[in-house]
């Protein structure tokens, strides 16, 4: 008898529904992630190396860390929180996933980063206006829609005057209606970009490309920076 490979796209796609049936629509992190940690499943989005957008926004504006503070929105295993790191920010790199977490630590035991769990929809109030650059790739659109503008409003709320934030997200029109997505992800609006600003947080950077796995998908980059 042979068994079948598990699409890993599948395999997470099943925790999620799971979790999302069951009216927890972020309990499914930590159970693809512990699954990975035991060999039974493969964390889709883990590349082993940071985001392509993230390095060429890197090597393009050569942030200087200088000690400066970083955060690392849902770092997942912490590819970029290291690449954020050894621009010598003072970085930290949370996420909801316990098991994320300490893979991160596993995989970079060396690192300079602070790793730590916590939840971008209820997250510590020392974070408000505290980070001269936070970092946010994925993890939105990895929420459900009605959870999107409360989670959007946090990652702003993390940057302080002078700061900047990226965001890197895969894109949607704006014609295709919310209920035709069927998430995860629920990829962002041209609007939902927009709702990352606000009156002292503005937009100064937007790209749309091309994803390299698919030529009809595209994904965001999108650069702020607060008065
Ligand atoms: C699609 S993955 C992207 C991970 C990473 N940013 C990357 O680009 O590889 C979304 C990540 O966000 C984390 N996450 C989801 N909801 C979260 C929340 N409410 N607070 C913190 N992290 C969350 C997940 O555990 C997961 O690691």
């Amino acid at each position: 008898m042979t068994t079948d490979p598990v699409d890993p796209d599948l395999a997470s796609r099943r925790l999620a529904r799971e979790s999302l049936g069951q009216d927890d629509p972020t309990g499914w992190f930590e159970r693809l992630y512990s699954a990975a940690s035991e060999g039974t499943a493969v964390v889709p989005w883990d590349r082993g190396t940071a985001h392509p957008l993230l390095t060429d926004w890197v090597d393009t504006a050569q942030p200087s860390g200088d000690g400066r503070k970083a955060l690392v929105v849902g770092a997942g295993t912490g590819w970029d929180a290291e690449l954020i790191a050894d621009l010598g920010y003072d970085t930290t790199a949370f996420d909801i996933s316990p098991t994320a977490i300490e893979t991160a630590q596993q995989n970079h035991p060396d690192s300079k980063a602070t790793y730590q769990v916590a939840d971008l929809l209820n997250p510590p109030s020392e974070w408000h206006h505290a980070f001269d650059l936070v970092i946010e790739i994925f993890t939105v659109q990895a929420l459900p829609i009605p959870l999107q503008p409360e989670a959007t409003s946090h990652v702003s709320d993390f940057v302080r005057p002078g700061g900047t934030l990226l965001v890197i997200a895969s894109a949607r029109d704006d014609e295709t209606p919310d209920d035709a997505i069927d998430g995860p992800p629920w990829p962002l609006t041209r609007a939902a970009v927009d709702a990352f600003t606000a009156p002292d947080l503005k937009l100064i950077q937007l790209d749309r490309s091309p994803s390299p796995n698919s030529a009809t998908t595209h994904r965001w980059r999108a650069e702020y920076l607060r008065d």
